[in-house]
């Protein structure tokens, strides 16, 4: 069993809780006599669980709360696991309510426990799974006695990946209503090492870029209150000790499996203690639960490395492609696809769009993806949202022709949808006004010229439901884009109750994952990408319905390089949506080659989006060769280990990265020369990742090399003239 239990460890400590994975312990104490749930340790496996002494339970002022004699200097130090509003605890606290009688204050007491084999699923949330004999579950029930509202606190250990879940679920046990106003899924409460917090930040075609700050006394906090988990910033944190680089230092990482608001935050308290909690954002978050009734708080994963940052980010990887992803195209290679979107934006019937897959599959690409514009009378991106009715003027024969066309040629169909969204000019709107959110009697704020459909309400679910579907089921159509172009504003709905509108932001995201659920359960066999006006719904919660999500509207080599930096940081290589695009880029105009953005575009799901009838007949005739490649290398980038060698957005100069194959026999590394200087003859470039015993041969050469003198001495990459180019470095082991 890798969670424990021990009893009156001490005076003051009634029971121990002790969680391992094969390299993690998670320790926490149920404290004092009013049954305090602490935290007690997080970090490197402990060979004991005699650690309660750390908990400084009679240090002034960490003294114990006595009956209540000191309780507030105690709870305003103690460290929590799941810290409540209102008593006494000033730091930033995980759950607040509105009783009946208007009171905020609560506070959790340990009431019992379970162990068991095995993960629960949660309740119409996306989450980690795993086998009884891969995963261990602790539940802990809290209790406010005062109001009866409990929470039921979930952990569960992944002992091989050495990964540990958190979530919440607070009942209401109580006789009268009860109003929650935050509920936060974890915390993480310890004392200062000279932290410094990481995260992604972004905008539109920049999103998640990697920032690191130092954390100082008051609170940093990462957020969305956009209704989706933003192209802005991104729920995850990770603490870093100062100087952690890619193998050295200590990492505490939570990362949030969930699509919709959230909030992130680091405190360092007066004691020098760090708080770190991550939740449903609570601006405009008010859920009412009746008795009897129940919340159920999303999932936090948890990664704690004493290495480095590289391997939290292969801890994550193996993760996700593991306990996760659930598609079957999971450890499967994707189509390779051409989208027309930046060919041809809205601009296209069926003769186009045969002449780009003719041309495509003579060139090996495997699947047509026809994007935005497809539909009603969307000649522009103006309208006709909902009307997910073929467009018979661009389209004539309809899908059914035009799909059995493309499959002639040998090559699959997939279709962009958005079915989230409503255009004010569509045949939808003039019938259901009220289907949109809305404030009523307040003209809605446009966004795209579109409003969002108001998913709390079953008729716009079952509706929105059965347009996809019969269109799914109108042809042979074998992959979805997925797409959803802007964020939630105006919380307002013409069914909610007055006293249920703080439902709506979460009500809206379990909304998306039921569609997505409904439709994988008619339609199994489909591959299915998530989108977000390029990638402001790149999230675990996401991941969990679709094994790739488009990463970026910027399709540009080297924007790209920060771009998949920063994602690939947390998430594994195969779910990164990355195509090959034409020149100047449509986002920043610049001219990169052909062979560059082949081999950028190589470390994600990889495809093309450009009109293959157009482009030079130099990268036309480059495509066969890119595609040969990605048959070639595709497995070991979707299943081998991640590592990062030097960063562009670091050095300013150039990029490297690598993928290792788990056996160490063969790797890829990824050399991206960005900027040329003058008068440099190579790069040294250390490699990764290798068996320091293996002898290896870098394709193309005649040396012959082990893997200690690769990664000590390291190798040497020639200059490559002019800027942006790239080389792509295969070595095989013996
Ligand atoms: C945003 C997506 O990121 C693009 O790839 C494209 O599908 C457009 N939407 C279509 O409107």
């Amino acid at each position: 069993m890798a969670i424990h239990c021990y009893e009156n460890i001490s005076k003051n400590v009634k029971k121990l809780f002790k969680l391992d994975t094969i390299d993690t312990s998670y320790v926490i104490g149920v404290v004092d006599e009013e049954m305090f749930l602490g935290h007690i340790y997080y970090g490197a496996l402990l060979n004991d669980y005699h650690v309660a002494h750390t908990l400084r339970i009679l240090e002034n002022p960490f003294i114990p709360s006595q009956y209540n004699r000191d309780r507030v200097s105690f709870l305003d130090s103690f460290p929590m696991e799941y810290p409540a509003h209102g008593l006494g605890d000033y730091r930033e606290d995980c759950i607040s309510i509105v009783a009946e009688n208007g009171s905020t204050g609560l506070s959790m007491q340990y009431v019992s426990h379970k162990i068991w084999k095995g993960k629960p699923e949660l309740l119409h949330l996306p989450a980690a799974f795993g086998r009884e004999d891969e995963c261990t579950s602790l539940e802990i029930l809290c209790e406010d006695a005062c109001t009866g509202l409990q929470a039921a606190l979930l952990y569960t250990v992944f002992e091989e990946t050495g990964v540990m879940t958190r979530s919440v679920r607070i009942m209401n046990k109580g006789k009268g209503d009860i109003y929650l106003t935050k509920a936060f899924s974890a915390c993480l409460d310890m004392d200062n090492k000279d932290f410094e917090a990481l995260s992604l930040h972004g905008s539109w075609a920049r999103e998640r870029h990697i920032q690191r700050v130092p954390v100082s006394h008051g609170k940093f906090s990462v957020e969305s209150v956009r209704g989706e988990s933003s192209h802005q910033d991104h729920p995850f944190m990770a603490l870093c000790t100062r100087g952690t680089n890619q193998e050295q230092g200590e990492v505490y990482a939570m990362h949030f499996v969930y699509s919709g608001n959230f909030k992130v935050s680091v405190q360092n308290s007066q004691f020098d203690q760090i708080r770190m909690v991550m939740g449903i954002h609570p601006d405009d978050f008010k859920w009412k639960l009746e008795p009897g009734e129940e919340f159920q708080a999303p999932e936090v994963v948890m990664v704690y490395s004493s290495r480095g940052l590289g391997k939290m980010t292969r801890t994550f990887h193996d993760f996700y492609r593991k306990h996760l992803i659930r598609s079957s195209y999971r450890d499967k290679k994707r189509p390779v696809l051409i989208n027309n979107w930046e060919a041809t934006y809205f601009d296209f019937n069926t003769e186009k769009l045969l002449a780009i897959a003719k041309q495509a599959s003579l060139l090996g690409i495997e699947m047509l993806v026809m994007d935005d514009g497809w539909f009603g009378n969307r000649y522009d991106d103006n309208r006709a949202l909902g009307d997910w009715i073929v467009n018979e003027e661009k389209l004539p024969g309809g899908l059914k022709y035009l799909v059995e066309e493309v499959n002639k040629l040998g090559m699959k169909f997939g279709i962009w949808m958005e079915p989230e969204m409503i255009s004010p000019d569509s045949d939808l709107y003039r019938e259901h006004p009220d289907w949109a959110i809305a404030i009523p009697g307040r003209e809605g704020s446009l966004c795209r010229n579109q409003y969002v459909l108001d998913f709390s309400r079953r008729d716009v679910l079952d509706h929105t439901y059965e347009s996809i579907a019969k269109i799914l089921r109108s042809a042979n159509i074998e992959y979805v884009k997925w797409d959803m172009n802007r964020q939630l504003t105006d919380i307002g709905s013409a069914c909610l109750p007055p006293d249920r509108i703080g439902e709506l932001y979460h009500r809206y995201v379990l909304g998306v994952y039921e569609l997505q659920e409904r439709m994988l359960e008619e339609f199994p066999y489909l591959l299915l990408e998530n989108c977000s006006g390029g990638g402001a719904r790149f999230d675990p919660g996401m991941l969990y319905y679709s094994p790739q999500i488009w990463c970026s509207d910027d399709t540009d080599a080297i924007e790209r390089l920060k771009i998949q930096e920063g994602t690939a940081l947390i998430y594994p290589l195969s779910t990164m949506g990355a195509h090959v695009s034409d020149c100047p880029n449509h986002a920043v105009g610049r001219t990169t080659p052909f062979e560059t953005r082949g081999h950028v575009a190589l470390s994600g799901t990889f495809g093309y989006e450009l009109d293959v009838t157009k482009i030079p007949a130099k990268d036309r005739r480059m495509i066969p060769k890119q595609v040969e490649m990605y048959h070639k290398y595709n497995n070991l980038v979707r299943e081998g280990d991640y590592y990062r060698i030097a960063s562009y957005s670091e050095n300013h100069y150039y990029d490297c990265y690598g993928v290792v194959s788990k056996d160490k026999k063969e790797a890829l590394y990824t050399f991206v020369q960005v900027l040329n200087v003058p008068n440099y003859r190579s790069r040294r470039i250390y490699f990764k990742g290798l068996d320091p015993e293996r002898k290896y041969k870098v394709e193309g050469e005649k040396g012959v090399y082990t893997g200690d003198v690769l990664m000590k001495a390291g190798y040497l990459v020639e200059n490559l003239e002019g800027d942006f180019k790239s080389r792509l470095i295969h070595i095989v082991g013996n």
